[in-house]
């Protein structure tokens, strides 16, 4: 049997434990705290016993997958393993620091991965002695629920490895695209403009959120609104990711930060978390009206589509991934109803690139700057 282990026991580290043990895997979820360690346990348990009351599962199923986790405090439960992912806190120094004391509990043949959403793969890789074997495994949150999974070589990675970890991440039945060590990889680089659009068009004044919401689930059929889905997200991490990406791409205008939602954020109105951000979930608040006036509608998700298309134009034109890769990771990582470059085609590249141009003649500002891949298409 093949032998995962996991660092960090918190929402991804318990998420992608479940994926890889229903998928016959042994796993060892390792975790330096121990009351993580036992809410993994009892989240896990309680996940899977709904498995089986709702009638996807069998008593016996549960229990040999439960039976296939290891839960601990130390590291030298990684012995043997073929994988290992770490999923602990987001800062690069402690990241660097645990792939150091892992290289020196597995075997040579073990691959490493980490499940970073914001830093560089390679700088992960830089602190051990292997480079080569290390490599970025990025999942979703919720991670048994989102079928899309990154892998992101480093500078160092074996071709070889990288191989084998997508291989692995397949077999778990997930959809996996490979993605350059860019900031945000793929989905959440092509993503920024779904926001950062949208919070634009509110601070101009010409629709307020519950109308550009209404618009881009009603007439765009994206699943959620921006507005409804950086509240659930909460602002204070929707706001840091839109700033590592900006900061990270040495700052450049296409993702500068809103206003609208740094505000939101210096007033600690975070979202469902707390209660309030651009809705106020206090009970019975009357929601905002909306003006479903499909003209505005249609133009608001014009402007937020076009912006959305252009972006996963450029991250095929920087060498970011595929132009495959991009449909399958906006549609499966963050369920955009149509692939955008497949939208940029249905709606005519000539006429897309005729309207970004026409924004960028308005402000003049780097965001509305038209990729290369676009104007090729029409060249
Ligand atoms: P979390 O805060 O829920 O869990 C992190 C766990 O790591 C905690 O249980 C903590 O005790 C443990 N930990 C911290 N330092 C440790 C160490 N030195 N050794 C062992 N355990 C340690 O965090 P979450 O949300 O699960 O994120 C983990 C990683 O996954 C981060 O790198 C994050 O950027 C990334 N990620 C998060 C996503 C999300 O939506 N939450 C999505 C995709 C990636």
């Amino acid at each position: 049997m093949s032998v995962l282990g996991v660092l960090g026991a918190g929402a991804m580290g318990t998420g992608i434990a479940q994926v890889a043990a229903t998928n016959g895997w042994e796993v060892r979820l390792v975790d330096v705290n121990e009351d993580a360690i036992v809410n993994a346990r009892n989240k896990l348990q309680k996940i899977l016993n709904r498995q089986v009351e709702k009638g996807r599962m069998t008593d016996i199923q549960v229990k040999e997958i439960f039976g296939r986790i290891y839960f601990g405090t130390s590291l030298s439960s990684f012995e043997g393993s073929d994988l290992v992912i770490e999923a602990i806190v987001e800062n690069l120094e402690i990241k660097r620091k645990v792939f150091v004391e892992i290289e020196s509990i597995v075997g040579d043949h073990c691959i490493l991965a980490t499940n970073t959403s914001s830093l560089a793969v390679t700088s992960i890789a830089s602190a051990v002695e292997k480079p080569q074997r290390l490599l970025g495994i990025h999942f979703f949150n919720p991670a048994p629920l989102m079928k899309l999974v990154e892998i992101i070589p480093a500078v160092q990675t074996d071709e070889e490895v990288a191989q084998k970890a997508q291989n692995i991440i397949d077999s778990w039945g997930k959809y996996t695209v490979l993605a350059k060590d860019t900031p945000g990889f793929i989905v959440n680089k092509v993503a920024r403009p779904f926001y950062g659009e949208a919070f634009r068009i509110v601070e101009e004044g010409w629709a307020d959120a519950a109308t550009i919401d209404w618009a881009l689930t009603e007439l765009g059929g994206f699943r959620m609104g921006p507005f409804a889905l950086t509240d659930y997200i909460g602002h204070d991490v929707n706001y840091k990711v839109t700033e590592t990406v900006w900061k990270a791409f040495y700052y450049d205008g296409r993702y500068t930060p809103s206003f609208v939602q740094k505000r939101l954020v210096d007033a600690g109105y975070l979202g469902r978390k707390t209660g309030k951000g651009f809705y106020d979930y206090g009970e019975g608040v009357v929601q905002p009206e909306i003006q479903k006036d499909k003209e505005l509608g249609n133009k608001i998700v014009e402007r937020v589509v076009a912006m959305l298309i252009n972006e996963a134009a450029d991250a095929v034109d920087r060498g970011i991934c595929s132009e495959e890769a991009v449909e399958i990771a906006m549609t499966k990582g963050v369920n955009y109803p149509k692939g955008l470059l497949a939208w940029g085609e249905e709606w005519g590249f000539d006429k897309l690139v005729n309207f970004l141009d026409a924004l960028y003649d308005r402000y003049h500002e780097e965001r509305y700057r038209v990729s290369p891949w676009l104007r090729d298409k029409i060249e």
